[in-house]
């Protein structure tokens, strides 16, 4: 019996790079998964990969942003299937940007995706888990979440806004009523985030930094979400830090 066969996870940015491998790994183990991302024709391809290898998806098309659409994604999860065991809160973006610069429109997306996004899903899922007894909320933070480098200040005050949040909840949530809080932090990893990044200056100096160390593949994180969620229930595993191996910071 594969480990997740009973459960049912909804999985945001599910339609590139952590996201779309982790519902891929999840769908592998077992899980009903419900994929949300903006990108509608991505997430069906992903179902049907999913579904060609034996697996059971569902696409809602959802931007984080709007805290409306994400209650309306876990209702749909409910009403599908009756329940959430697992959400990972994965969307993101990372325009990074020199302050000096003033894009600041990217100062706000990134603040508006990565922290307003990942609390709409909490706000969404947890009046489902609270009342289960049970659930598990994986957010994906990153290093970034735990040292600031320049360009990257905003987006490190999410991911570490994202990990203080986790550590909140793992509190909160854990002892009184069962469910688990992962927070994820990986280093490089080769995916589609770095085509938000539109401060030329940045561009250059990121590109030199980037050439010095070879990313990681998605399903390295995927593997380690898996390895949080798999875990017998009495055990959370509260922080993963995965980085490439000649990834220095
Ligand atoms: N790659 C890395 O090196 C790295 C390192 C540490 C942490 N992370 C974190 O890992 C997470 C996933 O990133 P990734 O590396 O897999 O990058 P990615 O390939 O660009 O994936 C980002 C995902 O987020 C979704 N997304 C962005 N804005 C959204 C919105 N408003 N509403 C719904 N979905 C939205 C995108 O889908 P749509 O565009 O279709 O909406 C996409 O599926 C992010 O939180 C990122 O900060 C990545």
């Amino acid at each position: 019996m594969p480990a997740l066969s009973d459960h049912v996870a909804i999985v945001t940015g599910a339609s590139s790079g952590i996201g779309e491998a982790t519902a891929k790994h999840l769908a592998t183990e077992g899980a009903t998964v419900v994929l949300a991302a903006r990108r509608e024709g991505r997430l069906n391809d992903l179902k049907n990969a999913i579904e060609a290898d034996g697996g059971t998806a569902l696409v809602v098309p959802t931007d984080v942003t709007d805290r409306d659409a994400v209650k309306a994604l876990a209702q749909r999860t409910v009403d599908e299937y009756g329940r959430i065991d697992v959400l990972v809160n994965n969307a993101g973006v990372m325009p990074l940007t020199y302050l000096h610069n003033m894009q600041t429109d990217d100062w706000y997306s990134t603040v508006d995706i990565n922290l307003y996004g990942v609390l709409h899903a909490i706000e969404a899922v947890l009046p489902t888990m609270i009342e289960q007894e049970r659930g598990h909320v994986v957010n994906v933070s990153s290093t970034a979440g735990r040292k600031v480098y320049p360009g990257g200040a905003v987006y490190s005050a999410t991911k570490y806004g994202v990990r203080a949040l986790s550590e909140g909840m793992r509190q909160e949530l854990g002892p009184r009523f069962g469910i688990r809080v992962t927070c994820i932090e990986p280093g490089a990893v080769a995916t589609e985030l770095t085509d938000t990044i539109s401060d030329e200056e940045l561009k250059k100096d990121s590109a030199k930094m980037f050439s010095k160390l070879t990313p990681l593949e998605a399903e390295r994180i995927a593997e380690s979400i898996v390895y949080a969620v798999t875990a017998p229930a009495s055990a959370t595993v509260a922080e993963i830090l995965v980085m490439p191996t000649d990834q220095m910071r």
